[in-house]
């Protein structure tokens, strides 16, 4: 086989499960792909830190910027806007193509990466970007191409799934489950991120853009965390045959006031909701996620699984490594992001907040 040069930025909760199941795995990945992966470098903060994996120290270098010179693929697993944006256009406009799970970075600078990755025929793969294990990014991407996506609705943060299910049924606060989430590895580095809203804001933005195939910038997006929900208000949602969720809803309008053209908006929004008990969305328990898709034609479609965890976003991760090898074999050219329609967002917060 053809050896393909893999660079890893990162080696964290997710990064250390990649490199572990890269190196675990090789010559099986290697078939699938029809390309040796060689992972040539990890680049950390601390090369000594201890790590959730065991790893071949000589891997590890804080010298990203020289990981990536050369390399066919480059990982970022490091999270955060800089220096990972930075290094992202760097590895693109090196002739690698790049596999990121960092939503914060898409959901803010998604078109700047992208039209750079289309200038050099790169291309982007961020299928962990959104609901973790979960395929969701192609489905609508590819799957649903041919298809109009009316709505999106779900549960996108696993940390905020996993706190708010044992508060119900533990009656814990949210303090004291919230160092689990961090613990278990589901937690952005800031939980902030994730209890405040944010984290599902940022992958509400993904999502919608590729379904309503347009650019949703993340301040169009109504955001509201879970920081005010405590175990009274559980218990009172509780005794009224409701659980607690925090839900991201995209939704495409027809008919807008003052929306030129089709008479179509879009509307996305993040905000913890009642959910009836007997809802599918109300048995989606620990860090699970599940996003349930209503396409014109398709139909009802849903997607369930693991939200966040590290060897489990690594599935994703690697997923579009392969992708990513194969198209490299191939000499393909990107596929691109569709993003013309651009549809008008519509500022709505809390329309409905029982299911
Ligand atoms: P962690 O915080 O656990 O790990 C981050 C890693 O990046 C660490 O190894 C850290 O190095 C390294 N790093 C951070 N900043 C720098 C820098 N400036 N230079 C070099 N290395 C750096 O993050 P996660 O693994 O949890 O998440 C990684 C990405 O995946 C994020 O974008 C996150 O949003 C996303 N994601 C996470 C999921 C999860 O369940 N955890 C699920 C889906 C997506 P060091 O170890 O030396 O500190
Ligand atoms: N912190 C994120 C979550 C990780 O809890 O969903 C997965 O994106």
């Amino acid at each position: 086989y053809r050896r393909l040069r893999v660079a890893l930025l990162g080696a964290g909760a997710v990064g250390s499960q990649v490199a572990s199941l890269l190196r675990k795995h090789g010559e099986e990945l290697a078939d699938r792909a029809g390309a040796t992966l060689e992972l040539v470098g990890i680049a950390v903060r601390d090369v000594d830190a201890k790590r959730d994996v065991e790893l071949p120290r000589e891997l590890f270098t804080t010298d990203a910027e020289t990981l990536i010179v050369g390399a066919d693929i480059v990982i970022e697993l490091m999270g955060g806007i800089e220096p990972a944006r930075d290094y992202l256009l760097q590895a693109i406009n090196s002739g690698a193509d790049v596999v990121t799970a960092n939503k914060a970075l898409l959901a803010t600078h998604g078109p700047e990466i992208f039209d750079a990755a289309d200038q050099v025929g790169a291309q982007v793969y961020y299928e962990a970007a959104a609901a973790g294990a979960i395929p969701i990014i192609r489905p609508l991407r590819d799957s649903l191409a041919g298809d109009r996506v009316q709505r999106i609705m779900g549960i996108v943060n696993g940390t905020t799934n996993y706190i708010l299910d044992r508060m119900d049924k533990e009656g814990a606060e949210l303090a004291d489950v919230l160092a689990d989430a961090q613990r278990l590895g589901y937690a952005e580095a800031d939980p902030t991120a994730d209890v405040g809203g944010y984290d599902a804001a940022q992958k509400a933005a993904i999502l919608a853009s590729l379904a309503f195939h347009t650019t949703v910038p993340l301040e169009m997006v109504h955001r509201e965390g879970i920081t005010g929900i405590d175990k009274a208000t559980m218990d009172a949602a509780r005794h009224a045959g409701y659980v607690i969720k925090l839900l991201a809803v995209c939704e495409r309008l027809t008919d807008v006031p003052g929306a030129s053209g089709s008479g179509e908006a879009i509307s996305v929004r993040v905000y913890p909701a009642l959910i009836e008990r007997d809802h599918p969305l109300a048995s989606v328990h620990g860090a699970n996620n599940a996003v349930f898709v209503q396409a014109e034609a398709a139909g009802n479609l849903m997607f369930y699984g693991a939200g966040a965890g590290g060897v489990q976003t690594a599935s994703a991760v690697l997923g579009d490594v392969v992708s990513a090898a194969r198209r490299h074999i191939a000499g393909g050219v990107g596929v691109g992001e569709s993003t013309r329609a651009n549809l008008p967002i519509v500022p709505i917060g809390r329309v409905t907040t029982r299911y």
